[in-house]
């Protein structure tokens, strides 16, 4: 599918059907009214309703917000890709729809069938947004970047997709490196061999029962006059089986996606480079498989990380945050950044928190945490603080080593994760850092808002406009 935007009057443009977007108020004022009333429409948000006669697909929402756009947008593409008309159009007056369009028929218009023998064949190839006002150059700056990061955010539900046994740590190395060549990015990549060099050993403890390598792979975008440096860090557990703390069978299913970090972060990555941003960003992953078998780390180990620090393996279910730790590290002492976001599917404790849609965002700086919320409310991604104790804190100390992998209490283990994490954080870096915990908001089983079945690209958007108002 084409998704383009014109500078024309709407009575120029060509197409087989035009979208017409109307609240209740409107729909009382409407020339279709009639129609649309024996056709039982209320313009309630998200419905929708083919005049086909015509050529208009009549799309209701609350109000003409960004929200309430891209949501009946993600509806209206659906039911598009059903039918036979091969172009659509929408006028468009305000620019600042623009974005919501874009990530509604793109994002809504999503399917992944990598693995059906018979795909389908949508009839829909055009989609034009008719900008009906002058300042055209200023709108298509918009429309440009609104695609780049709606396309970026496809790319990484394309990665989270993938079966584990497509996408494990080394090929993901090798997409990793290809997404470098493609989009002019440094690339390094660490093996095992190196990783020991590195002493990663709490990384390497994770992924020793997997047959597949364990990979640090580190993508940098170094434009000429860069303003800031940021360092993004993703989890990219390639699969988690829980390791011998083993998931039951139920739980272990779409364990795929807790890889969903590293694959927001190649998204970020590639979205920030092709939007020629002046942002240098280091993207650091940590691309393990925590499996079971002989060698497999176990609870009751004690592992050193990279910083010296010990830790006290209880559950080796908690394996995101061994791998983080040598990661945030890694990345802390390779480059001096004046941000740095972690991202990861890191606790089923988030959506106990905050429910599934939402990412959970924790750290130390208010400001930082505000203005993260501020991009997040632009981009239509869902954010919610979770804050720091130090109650929390003695949750996870450890009777034999500096700090234990898991909480003594049942309670508050989105946050006891985050505070693990904190323990890897330098002191000059503690208010520059975040931690994403995407656990729920990464993956859905049902559709909502512009997501389909799963991966969702969260983070790629919040974090794509972050950067943006740097
Ligand atoms: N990858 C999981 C977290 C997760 C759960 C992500 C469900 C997405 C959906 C993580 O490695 C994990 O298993 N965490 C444990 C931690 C516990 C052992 C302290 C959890 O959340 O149960
Ligand atoms: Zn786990
Ligand atoms: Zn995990």
């Amino acid at each position: 599918m084409n998704i383009q935007l014109l500078n024309q009057n709407i009575s120029d443009a060509k197409t087989d059907i035009s979208l017409e977007y109307l609240t209740a108020d409107q729909l009382k004022k409407s020339k279709n009214k009639k129609a649309l009333k024996l056709a039982g429409f209320k313009a309630n948000q998200d419905s929708i309703c083919f005049l086909h006669n015509k050529n208009t697909l009549v799309c209701g929402v609350d109000s003409h917000t960004a929200d309430d756009v891209r949501s009946v947008s993600a509806v209206a593409i659906k039911a598009l890709k059903n039918t036979e008309y091969k172009s659509a159009n929408i006028a468009i007056e305000d620019k600042t729809l623009i974005p919501a369009l874009v990530e509604g028929f793109v994002l809504g218009g999503y399917s992944y069938e990598v693995y059906k023998t018979t795909k389908s064949k949508p009839k829909l190839k055009d989609i034009s947004l008719i900008y009906t006002k002058d300042d055209y150059k200023s709108a298509i700056k918009v429309f440009s970047d609104a695609v780049i990061v709606a396309d970026a955010t496809c790319f990484t539900r394309d990665i989270v997709n993938t079966i584990p046994e497509d996408l494990n740590p080394v090929t993901f190395a090798k997409l990793a490196k290809k997404l470098a060549k493609e989009n002019g990015l440094g690339c390094k990549i660490l093996d095992e061999k190196a990783l020991a060099k590195e002493n990663c050993t709490s990384m390497l403890a994770v992924g020793r029962a997997s047959r597949h390598e364990s990979q640090l792979i580190h993508l940098s975008y170094k434009p000429k006059n860069a303003k800031k440096k940021v360092n993004l860090i993703g989890k990219g557990l390639t699969y988690d089986s829980g390791g011998l703390s083993l998931k039951p069978g139920a739980s272990m299913v779409t364990m795929k996606m807790d890889k969903a970090g590293a694959c927001a972060v190649l998204g970020i990555i590639k979205a920030a480079s092709e939007m020629k941003l002046d942002v240098e960003i280091n993207a650091f992953i940590g691309a393990v498989e925590n499996m079971i078998g002989g060698d497999a780390y176990k609870p009751d180990d004690v592992l050193v990380s990279r910083n010296g620090k010990t830790i006290e393996v209880r559950n080796t279910d908690a394996e995101g945050r061994l791998v983080l730790a040598d990661v945030l590290d890694y990345a802390q002492d390779k480059v001096k950044a004046d941000y740095m976001f972690d991202f990861a599917t890191l606790t089923g404790a988030c959506m106990v928190a905050v429910g599934q849609y939402t990412t959970g965002v924790m750290g130390h700086s208010s400001k930082l945490k505000h203005s993260v919320g501020k991009a997040s409310a632009n981009a239509g991604e869902l954010t919610a603080s979770l804050p720091f104790n130090k109650h929390l804190k003695k949750q996870i100390k450890s009777e034999i080593a500096d700090i234990c992998n898991i909480s003594n209490k049942p309670y508050g283990g989105a946050i006891t994760a985050g505070l693990f994490l904190d323990a890897f954080i330098k002191e000059e870096n503690k208010d520059k850092w975040l931690h994403f915990d995407i656990a729920g908001s990464a993956y859905t089983e049902s559709p909502w808002d512009v997501n389909v079945y799963g991966g969702t690209g969260a983070g790629v958007r919040f974090m794509s406009e972050f950067l943006k108002s740097l």
